[in-house]
């Protein structure tokens, strides 16, 4: 089944360390994770695991990931950056952009068909820099032209929360910023319909929070007041436009986790469609360990525990399982369902705490106890 023919996210907004806590990833561990901008896969892998199978509705978001992976094969470290489009804050990349294309040609062959065809029809996309090419990373760029457009030269103080010697002095910078304008943006910008260009109207069919902008203030408020932009690349790629160092990087980015990366790399494997599919495929009791992402959003009860049922099908007898909401309000396991699923409520609200990606509303985490 496909959801989009266009890449949505080029990177997931969603906290690798979150996924890593919940899922305590061991060297025996087959998982399951949803692909998106691929990231969480990639960072995944890097832990260890026996496999990963990443899954997407949207062919398109695995040959993103393809991309990644086929970066990932060809490169060392410094071109898998390039090929990637990875930029840093003030630091003019070395390399022409025709230069992504010359990597492209080299990583061309380590493509599966389908996503040659799509990238040859794309090489704009990989001139510009893939990290930004998603739907979403437009987004992020228009609002933060137009951020800076309404503060003009007052820009430069807010990006000093950028460069804080300590949390104390990035809350008091951030305190003192006038935010009349950035909030008038968020009301203009941050609402259902915008929002739904965005990501599709699909994604907000069930929430009931009806003004997203105030939610997302205070979402924003509470990051900006407790994690250290310093480690939160989150925050960098929206309000700079890029990541703010090289020690500032999902995991699968980071120099010193490449070697890991490369040496695990053909152990992922990418397949399109959702759990049926996979099911079909791999057959029942395949994996230990699942990422999935906030896939539950738009799903009616009924649905969402048909879909999660396929996931306990697809579970070995001991395994683990996390997701996340963005607005909307949690789903409710039926009966039969909350019998093998048990939650970690006090390890989700833990790692919920520290999220550094401000903008999810709950993260759930389950180990299941299932018969074999
Ligand atoms: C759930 S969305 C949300 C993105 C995410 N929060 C992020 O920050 O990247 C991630 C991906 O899930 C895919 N997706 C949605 N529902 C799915 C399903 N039932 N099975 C497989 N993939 C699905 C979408 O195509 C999308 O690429």
């Amino acid at each position: 089944m496909a959801i989009k023919s266009s890449i949505v996210y080029s990177n997931v907004w969603e906290d690798p360390e979150l996924n890593r806590r919940a899922l305590l990833i061991e060297a025996g561990d087959c998982v399951l994770s949803i692909t998106s901008g691929g990231c969480n896969s990639l960072n995944l892998l890097i832990e260890g695991p026996q496999k990963v199978v990443s899954i997407d509705a949207n062919p398109t978001q695995n040959y993103l990931l393809e991309y990644k992976i086929a970066a990932v094969k060809s490169f060392e470290y410094e071109e898998f950056l390039e090929a990637l489009g990875v930029e840093f804050y003030n630091k003019p990349s070395k390399f022409s952009s025709d230069y992504r294309l010359e990597l492209y040609d080299r990583l061309r062959p380590n493509l599966s068909s389908e996503a040659k065809n799509f990238w040859d029809e794309n090489h704009d996309i990989i001139k510009s820099g893939l990290i930004t090419c998603g739907k979403v990373e437009k987004f992020f760029k228009l609002y933060r032209k137009i951020l800076m457009m309404l503060y003009g030269s007052k820009y430069e103080s807010i990006k000093k929360i950028f460069f804080c010697p300590d949390i104390g002095i990035q809350r008091k910078i951030y305190e003192s910023i006038n935010f009349k304008r950035w909030h008038l943006l968020n009301w203009l910008f941050l609402n259902r319909t915008i929002l739904s260009l965005v990501k599709g109207a699909h994604s907000f069919r069930y929430v009931e929070e009806k003004e997203f902008d105030k939610n997302l203030n205070r979402k924003v408020d509470r990051a900006m007041k407790n994690i250290d932009n310093r480690t939160n690349y989150f925050f960098s790629l929206i309000l700079l436009g890029k990541f703010l160092s090289p020690k500032c990087l999902p995991p699968y980015l980071l120099s010193e986790n490449f070697d890991k990366l490369k040496n695990n790399i053909d152990k992922i494997e990418v397949f399109q469609g959702i759990s049926t599919d996979v099911l079909a495929k791999f057959g029942p009791e395949s994996f230990n360990k699942f990422n999935l992402s906030n896939i539950f959003e738009w799903m009616e009860d009924d649905i969402f525990n048909h879909v999660m049922r396929e996931f306990i099908q697809l579970a070995k007898p001991a395994s683990r399982l996390c997701y996340r909401y963005t607005l909307a309000k949690p789903r409710s396991l039926d009966e039969s369902n909350l019998k093998i699923l048990k939650a970690e409520p006090e390890l989700a609200a833990e790692l919920h705490a520290i999220d550094r990606s401000f903008m999810y509303e709950s993260f759930h985490v389950y180990s299941m106890n299932k018969k074999s």
